[in-house]
């Protein structure tokens, strides 16, 4: 079932295969130098890619252009208390701003940070500060191997350890990232939280949700979780953040728009300091380099995306892509998440070592093969990290139909077919940052 329909549509064209060639030889085998308008399905992110509701639209043109005291930060301020139980808010460009407001504030040089798994720019702005981030993923996490109803989940006593060999006086801050992007998209369970929160106040350090995809979490939680099943979803949403200090929000992702974040927390005085902050790097504390019609239209999507019937297709048509690409035999991480189906390309393009990077090599093919860009994050995206060559296939919210998905399996297929006749990949060019090397690199079949 939908409950929506499209009011406004995109042309969308499937490049000739020459055309698809020609576009990956231009892109230097990576898929960040495509044009969009050489792509059929863009499954590279779900983050700002989704479709505003004509609610949201509508929202864009109440937008208070005020430099301070907008009335826009006024109902974006309201959705966040109803939606996610926070009075002190802080608008920011994205969630890394987000990020760069409560970590700057929170964290000195020689600090330890205990996250469930930090995503990328999260560890980056840990490691900006001088601190060290350390994940605590569960057992099984990266394993596709191992099925589990919450293997998002912190590892608590992993944290408990860390947290005893580097003196808790050196771990400011706990985190836990819902759903955890870094771990296939895997929700968190409530339990597990008000477990972490207790690590957190044991270890009298902050406790910050990461909640860019809070809606989709509570989702599995009401599906899964004992005892939640007949709860409200809005009511086990505002659950999961309540044992939270702190969160950071990118409206990219659960507030459906296309730019926007911002930070929230309880505490008086943290609010002012990140507030301080926020104006050196971000704006004033009632815009935060947004403007206001995107700080009107983040206000609308917050409290839509706690709407059970938006949150049920979303992870549905998540789940359908999985099985689409099981039925074609390709092998994927199941269950699948919230935001994204991962292949194991590893095990997919298991004759290519992970030093020429077999995922990245699945991202050309399905380029080359259906237009389809996915996102390699393996080997390529994170040198000398032991993981597995995975890649992920994010799902934008309100915008692909089933026949977008069935294309997308049917191109893996094809693939699959052909699997025996590709070879790997070398950089052949390279930006100084390592870290940052799978935005820009070109490479070269080997
Ligand atoms: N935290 C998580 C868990 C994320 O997935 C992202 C972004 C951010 C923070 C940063 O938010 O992009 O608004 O600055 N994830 C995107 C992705 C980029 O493709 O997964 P941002």
């Amino acid at each position: 079932m939908r409950s929506y329909k499209a009011k406004a549509v995109t042309p969308i064209r499937l490049p000739d295969r020459e055309g698809r060639t020609e576009a990956l030889d231009a892109a230097g085998h990576n898929v960040f130098n495509l044009d969009s308008d050489a792509v059929y399905v863009d499954l590279l992110t779900d983050s700002g890619t989704g479709t505003m509701s004509d609610e949201q639209w509508a929202a864009l043109m109440r937008g208070d252009e005020a430099y301070a005291g907008s009335s826009s930060f006024d109902r974006l301020q309201s959705a966040v208390a109803d939606v996610m139980g926070f009075e002190h808010v802080i608008p920011t460009h994205q969630g890394r701003g987000a990020e760069n407001v409560v970590y700057g504030s929170l964290l000195e040089e020689g600090d330890v940070v205990l996250n469930n798994t930090h995503f990328d720019t999260t560890r980056a702005h840990v490691a900006n500060q001088g601190a060290e981030a350390v994940d605590c993923p569960v057992e099984g996490a990266w394993d596709r191997t191992v099925e589990g109803e919450f293997l998002g989940n912190f590892d608590v006593e992993k944290g408990r350890a860390i947290a005893d060999e580097v003196g808790a006086e050196n771990v400011p801050v706990v985190v836990t990232t819902i759903t955890n992007n870094s771990a296939a998209g895997q929700p968190v369970s409530l339990a597990n939280i008000r477990e972490t929160a207790e690590l957190a106040e044991e270890l009298d350090a902050w406790f910050v949700v990461d909640a860019c995809r809070f809606a989709e979490n509570a989702h599995f939680v009401k599906e899964r979780e004992a005892g939640q099943g007949d709860r409200d979803l809005a009511a086990i949403a505002r659950e999961q953040l309540s044992y939270a200090d702190a969160i950071t929000m990118s409206g990219k992702k659960d507030a459906i728009v296309n730019i926007g974040g911002f930070a929230a927390m309880r505490d008086e005085e943290l609010f002012e300091h990140a507030k301080q902050r926020a104006i050196l790097y971000e704006g004033f504390p009632t815009y935060g380099g947004l403007a206001g019609r995107d700080i009107e239209a983040m206000a609308v999507g917050l409290r839509e995306a706690v709407e059970p019937p938006y949150v049920a297709e979303r992870v549905e048509q998540v789940a359908t892509l999985g099985e689409l690409l099981t039925e074609a035999e390709i092998p994927i991480v199941t269950p699948t998440g919230g935001h994204a189906v991962y292949v194991d390309a590893g095990e997919l393009l298991d004759h290519i070592p992970t030093e020429q990077f077999p995922g990245q090599r699945l991202v050309c093919e399905l380029y080359r093969e259906g237009a389809v860009r996915g996102v390699e994050l393996g080997s390529f995206a994170f040198p000398g990290a032991d993981r597995p060559d995975y890649v992920r296939l994010a799902v934008p919210r309100r915008t692909y139909w089933r026949e977008h998905l069935e294309h997308v399996a049917e191109t893996a297929a094809a693939v699959r077919e052909r699997r025996e006749e590709y070879v790997g990949l070398e950089i052949v060019e390279e930006p100084p940052m390592k870290e940052l090397r799978h935005f820009s690199a070109r490479l070269e079949s080997v």
